[in-house]
Order: structure tokens, then C-alpha cells, then sequence
């Protein structure tokens, strides 16, 4: 994927979720977002997949120029997958219904379709055996597969997860890191932020890292991890680093 975002400004009241943010990023598979809570990654997430419209700057993915216009906004996020930090699975849909329903719904397929789109995700993850589970009688790494199974399943330009590891102990985020890498290997461009960086650095081509409504810097993770250019980035690693 490509991206050029100038500028980007966005405020909830007065505060500056993005406050003039800048990334210029001509070739990668897996980008990953890092950085102090409230520093604006999720926020960055959701303009990135059309779903937030920024007050100020541009912003252009791949051929996409990005603008506020209703119809074009729908357009574009129907070409995007997305995993939010909540708000998942639909709660009274068993797994495979809660993905075969957007297949339906948002993406037009006939329900013969979606059930092979949606049993060939499930089954891919390892989840067909679950397919007839409500989301609570699903572990949280089966959950949290289950809903990037659902992102997934219509071939999304983009995949966007934000904080896919979280609440999952070591050994789902195992679990979830390697489904990531092979869906990267397979050729599937994916945004995420996390807040394990030992999660970003198996993981990403990119690393951005994200405070204060701005990107202090972006590097392959060798780079950044080993030595970050900006004081920030800095002080943020040998933090979250010590323990
Ligand atoms: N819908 C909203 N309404 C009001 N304020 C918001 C909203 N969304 C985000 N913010 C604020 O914008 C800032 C950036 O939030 P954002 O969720 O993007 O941070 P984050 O980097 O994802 O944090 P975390 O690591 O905790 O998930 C925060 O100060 C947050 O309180
Ligand atoms: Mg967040």
C-alpha cells in the first residue's frame, strides 16, 4: 500500500486527536502503529478506512484521495476490512452468521455466496468447528479471530485492526500474530496499532510511532527499535522496553 497524509487535523471539542499529522509512506505490507494511549492511533486508524473525515489536510491511499463526500465514503469503506478494539462480534449471531451478514448486507452477496466466503475464512482460521457459537461461548483469541476472519472475508484492499492482541494472554497473541503474518505473506496489506512491541516488531515493514496527534517518526522496526531518531520515541521505548 501507499500512503500520503498531509497535514491532518482532527478535533473531538477541544481536543486534538490528530494535530497536524504527516506520513509519507511509498511502499508496504504491514504497517504498524505505536505509541502513548490517547496519542492518537485509533483515531489515525479510522480516517486512514474513511471512517472519521479529518477538519484539515489530505489524505490519499493507494489511488484513493479521500474527501468527505457521503457516496464516496461508503464506496471506500466497503473496500476495507476493520477489527476495532470493541465493539466486535455481533452478541446474539453465532460466528458464522456474524459473517455472512455484512457479506449479505453490505457487500450484496447472495447467501449461498457468503456461507462459502464466510466458511472458507472460518475454516482458514481454524474456527469451522465454532461456526455454530455465540461470541461469548468463544474464547477471547477465538473471538478475536473470528473477527478478523469477518474483516477478511471479502478480500479487503486494506485490513484494519486496531489493538487485535488486546486482552488476549501470550499464547492467543501467538496465535493471532502468526494468522497476521500469514495473511501478510499471502499478500494482504494490513494497518494495525498494538501496544506489544515485541508484537510490532514480528510483525510490521513500517513502524510509525504515534504521540500527541503526530508521527515523531516512521522506520522499518530494526531501525526503530534498535535506534528511534526522535526524543520521544525514544523516552516512549526505554519505557514500555523495561519491562
Ligand atoms: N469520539 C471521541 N470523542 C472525544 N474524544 C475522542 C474521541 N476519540 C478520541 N478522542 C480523544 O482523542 C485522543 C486520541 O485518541 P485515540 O483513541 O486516537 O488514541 P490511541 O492512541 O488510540 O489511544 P489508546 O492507545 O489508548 O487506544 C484522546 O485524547 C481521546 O480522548
Ligand atoms: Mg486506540
Amino acid at each position: 500500500m501507499k500512503l500520503e497524509v498531509d497535514r491532518v487535523s482532527k478535533h473531538f471539542g477541544a481536543t486534538a486527536a490528530l494535530d497536524g499529522l504527516s506520513l509519507h509512506l511509498g511502499e508496504a505490507r504491514v504497517l504498524v502503529l505505536i505509541g502513548p494511549s490517547g496519542g492518537g492511533k485509533s483515531t489515525l486508524l479510522r480516517v486512514l478506512g474513511g471512517l472519521e473525515v479529518p477538519d484539515a489536510g489530505s489524505v490519499q491511499v493507494n489511488d484513493h484521495r479521500l474527501s468527505a463526500d457521503p457516496a464516496f465514503l461508503q464506496a471506500y469503506r466497503r473496500r476495507n476490512g476493520f477489527l476495532f478494539q470493541q465493539f466486535n462480534l455481533f452478541p446474539h449471531l453465532d460466528a458464522r452468521r456474524n459473517i455472512t451478514l455484512p457479506l449479505e448486507k453490505v457487500h450484496g452477496h447472495d447467501p449461498t455466496a457468503a456461507r462459502e466466503l464466510a466458511d472458507q475464512a472460518l475454516g482458514r482460521f481454524g474456527l469451522l468447528e465454532h461456526a455454530a457459537k455465540l461470541p461469548a461461548q468463544l474464547s477471547g483469541g477465538q473471538q478475536q479471530r473470528a473477527g478478523i476472519a469477518r474483516a477478511f472475508a471479502f478480500s479487503p484492499e486494506i485490513l484494519f485492526l486496531d489493538e487485535p492482541t488486546s486482552a488476549l494472554d501470550p499464547e492467543m497473541t501467538a496465535e493471532v500474530l502468526e494468522l497476521i503474518q500469514e495473511l501478510a505473506e499471502a499478500g494482504q496489506d494490513i494497518i494495525l496499532s498494538t501496544h506489544e512491541m515485541g508484537f510490532a516488531k514480528a510483525v510490521a515493514d513500517q513502524v510509525a510511532f504515534v504521540a500527541a496527534g503526530k508521527i515523531e517518526e516512521c522506520q522499518p522496526p530494526g531501525r526503530l527499535f534498535a535506534s528511534p531518531d526522535s526524543p520521544a520515541c525514544q523516552r516512549f521505548l526505554s519505557r514500555v522496553m523495561r519491562y
